[in-house]
């Protein structure tokens, strides 16, 4: 009888403590069940593509959803009110703790776009206003794309084997496009530009795809375990982030040196000048965010987020065009119309060329390559923050389905069609670019935006003005579906190219 009643007790209170071990938080958004000590892990490592599975989360647990990896909670926000509620809300326009900085920087959240608070917006502020001013969404820009646009024509002349013989060999564009974004950029940044196939350049952009391939929507394991990670940096990932990043370091930390070298405090050069020199403006100031390990992280971050990204929506761009003969034509009609053959299509064309900026949307809106945009996490010293009825743990991983939002078929008509037509203003019909957020919105709404519209729309025109594209012939249809995790990229596909008639 005793054994049956010690049975009862044990039994009882593994019960106990699997209820304890699986409750959520009073008022958690709705979601699956939450597995003692892994939640939904399970369900986060399934192998799919992180945009898939929260599409499947909002249809089945609604526009706020809750999850969990081990015990860390996850909330996926779809549709277009909270979304954009959320891009506007100062209380969650924070980030989640960047525990892998901290293990690589000792203890120190470094940049912009993993730091909140103060750093933040002095750190944002000022890079935003010195780019502007040093010629983000300018005409400087244009013409030092136009200087990157002339090598990317030699590169396809090389690599298809030329006009002569009527480029007989397929072209990769992500592979030609790869320096090119960064190269514009990377001008003003650090006044250079790059060989598209300088070895060290390749290297580089190779360890950023790499790096945005390493993250996950979900976090890392070596920044949910950071106290594990210490003890075991290889199991847990570290070691292979942190050498990831290393050339990306190693590489600014010489541009740096260089920079400092020969600087003129009085004449700076480019952006790395006017923050060396702030630098030393604030040499006396004890709570300056002003330092050479912060000048290096803003510059790593807009390596990062200004390689891969601009790059990525170009080459879903080549392919959406080769996959879309009819929107091709009708894009280079309208550049013939309004910008001839003679010259490159400038920024001052852009608003005479309605068809070209609505296919562009649709290029961002069919590819939405940042899926779940940046995590956002509650600013708060309270446990918990109020969002539409639902409470959100501080310490939250907030993902913004941008995916979804983009092929929602309650905002886009048939959104899985590609058809730019639906920007365009037909007897008096709504075009919902509300809905079409890409950058994000509000706080938190991408540093590069203006940079990288000009860059898409320079380049896509460019490219289209003077080729054709198609499949090559034998060739099998290439797939719209993307590869990537945090950022989306096509599957791998090339492209007959020919010079217009
Ligand atoms: C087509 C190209 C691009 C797309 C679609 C894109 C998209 C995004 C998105 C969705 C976010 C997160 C917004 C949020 O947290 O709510 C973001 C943040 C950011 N992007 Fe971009 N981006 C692009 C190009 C660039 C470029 C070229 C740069 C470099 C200058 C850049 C720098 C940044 C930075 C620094 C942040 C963090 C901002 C912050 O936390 O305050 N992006 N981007």
């Amino acid at each position: 009888m005793a054994a049956y009643v010690e049975l009862a007790l044990l039994v009882g209170a593994l019960l106990l403590l699997f209820w304890l071990l699986s409750s959520k938080p009073k008022k958690f958004p709705p979601g699956p069940f939450k597995w003692p000590i892994v939640g939904n892990i399970r369900l986060l490592s399934t192998g799919g593509q992180a945009h898939t599975m929260m599409c499947s989360v909002q249809k089945e647990y609604g526009d706020i959803a809750g999850l969990f990896t081990f015990n860390r909670p996850i909330v996926v926000l779809s549709g277009l009110e909270a979304i954009r509620e959320a891009c506007f809300r100062d209380d969650l326009s924070a980030r989640p703790p960047n525990q892998v900085h901290k293990m690589l920087y000792d203890g120190k959240i470094l940049g912009i776009a993993s730091t909140h608070g103060e750093t933040w917006k002095v750190q944002r502020r000022f890079t935003l206003q010195h780019l502007r001013d040093l010629g983000f969404g300018k005409r400087t820009l244009e013409s030092i794309a136009h200087e990157e646009i002339q090598a990317v024509f030699e590169d396809i002349e090389d690599i298809s084997g030329g006009q002569k013989n009527g480029f007989p060999n397929p072209v990769n564009f992500h592979d030609i496009l790869g320096g090119t974004s960064i190269n514009v950029l990377w001008h003003i940044i650090a006044g250079k530009r790059y060989e598209h196939r300088d070895p060290q350049f390749k290297r580089l952009i190779l360890a950023v795809q790499q790096l945005l391939q390493q993250g996950s929507p979900a976090g890392t394991f070596a920044g949910l375990f950071p106290r594990l990670s210490k003890v075991f940096p290889k199991m847990t990932g570290l070691n292979k982030l942190a050498s990831t990043r290393a050339p990306i370091h190693t590489f600014l930390a010489d541009e740096i040196m260089a920079h400092k070298k020969n600087i003129d405090y009085d004449h700076p050069r480019d952006f790395m000048d006017i923050y060396l020199r702030e630098i030393e403006k604030q040499r006396n100031d004890p709570d300056t965010t002003f330092t050479e390990l912060q000048l290096r992280q803003v510059c790593s971050e807009m390596f990062v987020a200004g390689t891969d990204t601009t790059l990525n929506t170009l080459s879903f761009g080549m392919l959406y065009m080769v996959l879309h003969p009819e929107v091709q034509k009708k894009v280079q009609e309208e550049l013939d119309e309004v910008v001839g053959r003679d010259r490159m299509p400038s920024l001052e064309d852009r608003p005479r060329l309605p068809y070209i900026d609505a296919t562009i949307n649709e290029i961002m809106r069919c590819s939405t390559i940042a899926p779940l945009a940046v995590p956002h996490a509650p600013l708060t010293h309270e446990p918990w923050i109020n969002f539409r009825g639902y409470h959100i743990p501080k310490g939250a991983r907030i993902l913004l389905n941008l995916y979804g939002l983009h092929h929602d078929p309650k905002v886009w008509k048939s959104p899985e069609v590609f058809n730019p037509e639906r920007f365009l203003q037909k007897n008096g019909e709504q075009v919902p670019r509300e809905a079409l957020m890409p950058f994000g919105a509000g706080k938190r709404v991408c540093l590069g935006e203006s940079l990288a519209r000009n860059n898409v729309f320079l380049f896509f025109t460019a490219i289209l003005q003077r080729y054709t594209l198609r499949v090559p012939d034998g060739h099998p249809t290439p797939t719209m579906e993307p590869d990537g995790k945090t950022v989306l990229f096509p599957k791998p596909f090339t492209v007959k190219v020919n010079l217009r008639t």
